[in-house]
């Protein structure tokens, strides 16, 4: 064990974003000397760049149902302690115009620096030291907590947060570093994957696809049991949109994806009726009336559907209808780390304490936000797991 030096620290959270910054003011309410750690020239970058711009940092929906990990359970209970409703009224405290855009989701009128605005206003109020452009360099155990090594120096302090989220967006300062403290430690990894990440696809299929990029419809998805009805873009690259984001934490290489692209209809009595009442038309024109028309128009040339539906027996619109309703491909890949906004996998939550945050055989070592295996649904919930888990640790470290 290392020699405590002289610190004025209680705690020493790295990591200034979401989560670190909200259990800064936490802790700082509470009386605790806090200082929060980056390595970043500027904190809460990606709370800067999310929501497209403008944060979508909540959702008053949002249940442990919204959550991926291999304990489910494990975050039931900060949420619970913590909800959507309680951000509400911080981000109401501080004056925040705010809308709702689809259900349950919170966004910021104005833009996403409101509410980094408003964490490091909570900050400051309670006490809290950010100091940026620190890496720290190594940590080791004293007798009454731990020894940081940093750039600028040697730290002490108590209780140690990490806050240093996952490996999505290399460039806004992602790193694998609370994993390598997990390991130092001793805690088991899950695997780590990127999720709510856009699907590439094959050379065929994305090049018959290319020239509608930007086209977008309303689609359900479905993959592993799950399914998510929500909008699908076509991009140059391949297949984004919340629907595929939604979907692609769910997925893994070498999966299929079914995709109904027109959740709305009945499609084989739509295509039988039609048949009878307008025999004339064309598959293509039926597509047209509920998919972009560019959409509609390639999709029908890619499954080679010609002339009038009167030409069309029974089983060929049976099989047509099974293609709209099911149209199954298989994703090359997803675009990985560069563009996902979330690491699915992480620090085991087994080896945490639901209520805290906090190591179970180290109390006062603490894993919070995007770094432990807990991972939201699009929508809000990410923020919400940072806010929740923030505030579990930063009562009690
Ligand atoms: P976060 O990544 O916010 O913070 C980690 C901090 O640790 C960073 O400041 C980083 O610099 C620092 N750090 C990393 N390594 C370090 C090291 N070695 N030393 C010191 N510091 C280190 N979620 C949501 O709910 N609604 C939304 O609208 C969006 N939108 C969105 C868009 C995009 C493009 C992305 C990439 C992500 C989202 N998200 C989102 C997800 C959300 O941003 C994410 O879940 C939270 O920011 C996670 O909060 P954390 O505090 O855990 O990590």
């Amino acid at each position: 064990m290392a020699a405590a030096s002289a610190s004025p620290y209680d705690v020493i959270i790295i990591g200034a974003g979401a989560a670190g910054l909200m259990c800064a003011a936490t802790a700082g309410y509470r009386g605790r000397r806090v200082l929060v750690l980056d390595h970043a020239n500027k904190p809460g970058k990606k709370i800067l760049m999310s929501g497209g711009g403008r944060c979508n940092f909540t959702n008053l929906n949002s249940t442990p149902a919204n959550f991926l990990s291999d304990n489910p359970a494990y975050c039931i209970s900060a949420l619970k302690r913590y909800t959507p409703q309680d951000f509400l009224e911080l981000v109401d405290r501080h004056g925040i115009e705010h809308e709702e855009k689809a259900a349950g989701q919170l966004f910021c009128k104005d833009s996403a620096k409101d509410i980094l605005n408003m964490l490091l206003t909570e900050c400051e109020w309670a006490g809290a030291e950010v100091r940026l452009k620190t890496s720290v360099e190594q940590i080791s155990e004293t007798n009454s907590g731990y020894h940081l090594h940093t750039g600028s120096g040697g730290l002490t302090c108590e209780s140690l947060v990490i806050a240093t989220g996952g490996l999505s967006i290399p460039t806004m300062g992602a790193t694998g570093f609370g994993y390598e403290v997990a390991r130092q430690f001793g805690l088991e990894l899950l695997p780590t994957r990127a999720g709510l990440v856009p699907f590439t696809l094959q050379p065929e299929l994305k090049e018959q696809l290319g020239p509608l990029s930007g086209v977008s419809c309303q689609v359900d998805v479905r993959c592993h049991e799950q399914h998510f009805r929500e909008p699908m873009l076509i991009t140059h690259r391949g297949l984004s949109g919340p629907a595929m984001l939604q979907i692609s934490s769910f997925w893994e290489p070498g999966d299929s994806l079914a995709i109904n692209l027109l959740p709305a209809c009945r499609i084989i009595e739509d295509l039988l009726s039609l048949r009878k009442t307008r025999p004339q038309w064309t598959i293509g024109q039926y597509l047209a009336q509920h998919l972009p028309k560019r959409f509609a128009q390639a999709f029908t040339e890619l499954q080679g559907w010609r002339g009038p539906l009167q030409g069309y027996k029974r089983s060929d619109l049976e099989r047509a209808a099974n293609t709209l309703g099911q149209w199954s491909i298989k994703p090359a890949g997803t675009e990985g780390y560069r563009t996902a906004e979330v690491t699915l996998g992480g620090v085991n939550t087994r080896q945490l304490s639901s209520k805290t945050m906090a190591v179970l055989e180290k109390p006062n070592l603490y894993f919070i936000g995007e770094v432990v295996d807990v991972t939201g649904h699009l929508g809000g919930h990410n923020f919400q797991w940072a806010w929740a888990s923030a505030a579990a640790a930063g009562n009690d470290a």
